[in-house]
């Protein structure tokens, strides 16, 4: 499933995000790839353990948590702290499967990726090239969003970032390990919940109609959910 979801972050957040990480000491992008990834991979990262990545990835933290769309869309059990990369001068990253599960250096913090997520932090106007592209069974997705829009899609799918021929292309990239780890069971409860809201606008969530299909839907996450 792949899912776009708006206004993460507004243009003060984008702004208050780009101003701690722009002037920070960027490094090869390399640092946090598997092997396959690294023969393909050609940008820059800020050093994960860093002060800045950290204080900008409490931000994206925050803005997460409080997005009623990311919540229903992903049912997040763990978010790995989110990563910065940039892209400029012909960067790109080839064809590339994320790893399976991500390890947080020095810790024994784990996340499966179940979900790759990509929050733009630079507008398409700032930029050529640089889309992310995705490889799915309706054949291939090319997303470039506005600053502060993401994408969510499932990080089994083989995924690149096109060379950027002018400007720079600045993101966010993180995983996360769903509290629903099957896409296609994800998918039920996503659409399934937003039938619910949009009928419960209509006759009243406490419509007896309406109560019986909120509680299907707990039901459901309950037993298809790890928590
Ligand atoms: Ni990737």
């Amino acid at each position: 499933m792949l899912i776009a979801i708006p206004d993460v972050l507004d243009a003060a957040g984008v702004a208050r995000v780009r101003g701690l990480i722009d002037g920070a000491g960027w490094i090869d992008g390399n640092a946090s790839s598997g092997h396959q990834s690294a023969l393909a991979k050609k940008n820059e990262q800020l050093p994960e353990d860093s002060a800045t990545a950290r204080e900008a990835g409490n931000l994206v933290l925050d803005a997460l948590s409080a997005n009623a769309l990311f919540v229903a869309a992903a049912l997040p059990l763990k978010v790995y702290p989110p990563l910065f990369n940039r892209y400029a001068g012909g960067d790109a990253f080839g064809a590339h499967v994320d790893s399976a599960i991500r390890i947080r250096r020095s810790s024994d913090f784990r996340v499966r990726s179940d979900l790759s997520a990509t929050l733009f932090l630079a507008d398409p106007d700032d930029y050529d090239g640089g889309e992310l592209v995705i490889e799915g069974s309706f054949g291939e997705r090319r997303i470039k969003r506005p600053a502060g829009h993401m994408v969510l899609y499932p990080a089994s799918s083989v995924h690149r970032v096109e060379p950027v021929t002018r400007g720079t292309r600045v993101a966010s990239f993180f995983w996360v390990q769903s509290m629903v780890r099957d896409d296609g069971a994800r998918r039920i409860l996503f659409e399934l919940d937003q039938a619910v809201q949009d009928i419960a606008a209509q006759i009243g969530a406490n419509d007896p109609a309406a109560v019986r299909l909120t509680g299907t839907y707990h039901n459901l996450l309950r037993r298809w959910a790890e928590a």
